[in-house]
């Protein structure tokens, strides 16, 4: 880790700045705000959908160019999305079956909270025919519900239903992994769903704007979200009960999604409505090798992203949280270079109930000359330690101003917590500016 003289230059910069900052800061404890307005579902950010796609290309370009059930890029996609989700304080659950003679994966993905016995699901199949990468056909999909998942998340949102989120394994081989969630659902258990929104194929690159009929509380729900942006429907005719949904209609529980149409073609009368081109497939790479990246529509994935948003936000009944206490310190302290000790800020935590909850934030603002040097922990009062960032040696940048969300779920609240920043690389030098832990 060199120091550049520009590189030295912009940290002489952010440390006159930085302490600029540091010296009007508020005090230590900040009460809790309270909020009393109806919960607004936010806008999903279309960029974030789309990097998700992104990854999983690439993840089907590295494995022989498809994310198949029995292949490596789909057990690669299950990781990837697995992955996020832990990190946002999701509770995961990998569920395996064999079809095909190969392991299969459902991935479940449990918000903590709500009501455990009114249960609202929103799933996606991840996995692709062999023939390509599954873009459209069903990393659409993936990618939507798992940010909005990440959504739920960043909000803090506390709804009075339990969220439930699931990626399914082999629907290409005909529904297999929903099919044996739900078969190995206990009775008492799928008493519990309220509904569950199933999501296949909704960035389709000529596309229709298609509402599941299977329940009207459902459906109106969706079409209320389209009616608010104008756009017409239309009720999804394109084979029901072809996908995930129909193992769970089957048994009995309310169920309703989104469709941007497969091989069908648009009809002039829909290309009048919703523009593109008629007498072709909504998805003209349908199961196709061409299902790549560039088969999406990306004003229908957004609008869908976000009508998802809004199911959630609306059928999840929820109410918002507001942010639980917050404490800080904002006193400099050293990073001694490596090979040094690491540096401690504690942050006294006293008078909160309970737990640090799932989604345990953690705001840090570190001054210094190459952050990449630096690998950063909060540790709990009992010692534990939870890994905010890593070194790394190729992240040159300066200062860390970054938030980041902990699964703290199983430490006691009250106590001594630290933000403990240790220096791997000699040379570049810095200081913990200030940092907080919101509960
Ligand atoms: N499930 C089908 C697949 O993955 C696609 C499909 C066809 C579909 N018709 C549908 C999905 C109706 C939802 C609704 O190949
Ligand atoms: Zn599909
Ligand atoms: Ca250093």
């Amino acid at each position: 880790m060199s120091l550049s003289v520009s590189r030295h230059l912009a940290a002489v910069t952010a440390f006159a700045v930085a302490g600029l900052l540091a010296s009007t800061a508020p005090a230590a404890l900040a009460a809790p705000t309270a909020v009393t307005a109806a919960p607004v579902p936010p806008d999903i950010p279309l960029a974030n959908v789309k990097a998700h796609l992104t990854q999983f290309s690439t993840i089907a370009a590295a494995n022989g160019g498809n994310r198949a059930h029995g292949r490596p890029g789909y057990k690669a996609s299950i990781d990837y999305v697995k992955g996020k989700l832990d990190a946002a304080g999701f509770t995961t659950t990998l569920q395996t079956f064999t079809t095909s003679g190969a392991t299969g994966y459902n991935l479940i993905a449990d918000w903590p909270g709500g009501d455990p016995n009114v249960v609202l699901m929103s799933g996606a199949h991840l996995d692709s025919v062999t023939s390509g990468a599954g873009i459209n056909d069903n990393a659409s999909g993936s990618a939507a519900v798992l940010e909005a998942a990440l959504a739920v998340s960043r909000a803090g949102l506390q709804p009075t239903k339990h969220l439930r989120f699931g990626w399914w394994g082999a629907e290409e081989l005909g529904l297999v992994g929903s099919r044996y969630y739900v078969n190995n659902l206990p009775a008492a258990e799928r008493a519990k769903f309220s509904g569950y929104l199933n999501f296949d194929m909704i960035g389709s690159p000529n596309p229709g704007y298609f509402v599941y009929d299977d329940d009207p509380t459902i459906e109106q729900t969706f079409k209320n979200y389209y009616a608010g942006l104008g756009v017409p429907t239309e009720i999804e005719t394109e084979g029901d009960g072809r996908s995930d949904h129909a193992p769970f209609k089957n048994v009995g529980i309310p169920v309703g999604g989104l469709f941007s149409g497969a091989d069908y073609l648009k009809t002039a009368a829909q290309a009048q409505k919703w523009g593109g081109t008629s007498g072709q497939a909504f998805d003209r790479c349908y199961h196709s090798a061409c299902d790549s990246l560039a088969n999406i529509n990306d004003t229908a994935l957004d609008r869908n992203a976000d009508a998802i948003a809004y199911a959630i936000w609306n059928l999840g009944a929820s109410t918002p949280v507001p942010p639980g206490p917050s404490f800080e310190n904002t006193a400099d302290v050293n990073i001694p270079d490596s090979p040094g000790a690491a540096a401690n800020s504690p942050v006294t935590v006293a008078g909160v109930v309970g737990n640090a909850p799932a989604t345990t934030k953690v705001d840090v603002n570190i001054v210094h000359t190459y952050r990449g040097d630096v690998q950063l922990d909060l540790i709990a009062p009992d010692g534990t330690a939870y890994r905010l960032k890593n070194s790394s040696g190729t992240d040159s940048a300066d200062n860390i101003v970054a938030s980041y969300t902990v699964n703290a779920s199983s430490e006691p609240a009250n106590g001594i917590w630290k933000l403990q920043a240790k220096d791997v690389a000699s040379a570049d030098t810095g200081y913990i500016n200030s940092w907080k832990i919101t509960f």
